[in-house]
């Protein structure tokens, strides 16, 4: 039988290493796509013995970098034969942070980590994934892109490449949820782009879970405290692994495409009414997206951004 093989960014700590296990557990050749090879090791190392499987590659990738992402799909091209299961799990969002920053390509950092890298990573994949026969993208994305259901929330499409970084107040919440956002006008866009080639797009809105104490570690010190409170909580990462898996290997979800699917595996829908009662039931409930991410402004406005910084036309 022909090898399953699956690329997860960011697999060297929570979701991403849980689900890096699920996937070696379940036989795949599992590619970890990592920043840190150094501190990446011993989860590599960890998830061999775990899922007693060898087939677990740990590969450098800086997923805010493109020439990092030119660089690691051309090793990948060169040393194996298709992609079956690509998911952009890796993120940025450092709690409590107040600093504005650019990525290499001098791009704003949640944007180029959580839009513009897997824009580019699955367009310079995409001919190894149409080698595959049921080749699948999974896009993580947040229930922070619930405050798009205020009518006067928007993405901050004039501050992307550090324009109004001096004079501009900062916030690191409000940039991630921009960015994630962004990422699910994306998912909708791309699986339509994809189609014919015959590549599922799909998002996961990925409530609480549990962080990992190398995240937890990375944070301020009040967020840390905040942090480990949560997490008596919030539920371990392998649950939302275990929505990874079922979302890109089931049969259900085989000609799925261009969906948005809740923690719960239900496909979320764009929300009919934004006002009045219909409005409380979308904030505090799970079965409705933000009208935003369907208008075909902020669609053209993300793909034209897309396309235009990283220099691909598909
Ligand atoms: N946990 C939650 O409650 C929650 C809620 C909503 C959405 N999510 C989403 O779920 C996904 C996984 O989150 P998590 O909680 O598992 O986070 P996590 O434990 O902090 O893991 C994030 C991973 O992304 C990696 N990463 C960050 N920037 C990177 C870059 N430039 N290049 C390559 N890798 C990079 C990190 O690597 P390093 O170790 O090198 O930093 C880490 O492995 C993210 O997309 C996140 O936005 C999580």
């Amino acid at each position: 039988m022909e090898e399953k093989i699956i690329i997860i960014t960011g697999a060297n700590s929570g979701i991403g290493k849980a689900a890096a296990l699920k996937f070696a557990t379940e036989g795949y050749r599992v590619i970890m796509a990592c920043r840190n090879l150094k501190i990446s090791l011993a989860a590599q190392q960890e998830i061999i013995h775990l899922s007693d499987n060898k087939l677990v590659d740990l590969m450098e990738l800086d997923v805010s970098s493109f020439a990092s992402i030119h660089s690691f799909c051309a090793t990948f091209k060169s040393k194996y034969p298709h992609l079956d299961i690509l998911i952009n799990n890796a993120a940025y969002l450092n709690h409590g942070e107040k600093e504005y920053k650019l990525s290499p390509e001098n791009i704003e950092l949640s944007f180029a980590t959580n839009t513009f890298g897997p824009f580019l990573l699955s367009s310079l994949l995409k001919n190894h994934l149409e080698k595959s026969k049921d080749p699948r993208i999974l896009n993580a994305c947040t229930t922070n892109i619930k405050h798009f259901f205020d009518p006067k929330r928007r993405i901050e499409f004039d501050n992307l490449q550090g324009e109004l970084k001096d004079t501009r107040t900062y916030n690191v919440y409000k940039m991630y949820g921009d960015s994630k956002m962004a990422l699910l006008i994306l998912t909708f866009k791309m699986a339509e782009e994809y189609k014919d080639a015959g590549i599922k797009v799909n998002a996961l809105q990925i409530n609480r879970v549990k962080l990992s104490k190398e995240t937890i570690e990375k944070m301020h010190s009040k967020w840390k405290v905040l942090a480990r409170i949560q997490n008596l909580i919030n539920p371990a990462p392998s649950r939302m692994a275990d929505n990874y898996f079922d979302i890109c290997t089931s049969e259900a979800y085989k000609n799925v495409t261009g969906q948005l699917f809740n923690h719960k595996r239900e496909i979320i829908k764009p929300a009919t009414s934004e006002k009045g009662i219909a409005q409380i039931k979308n904030i505090f409930g799970i079965s409705y997206y933000p009208k935003y991410a369907n208008d075909p402004k902020n669609v053209e406005q993300v793909w034209k951004l897309c396309t235009k910084l990283t220099f691909i036309t598909n």
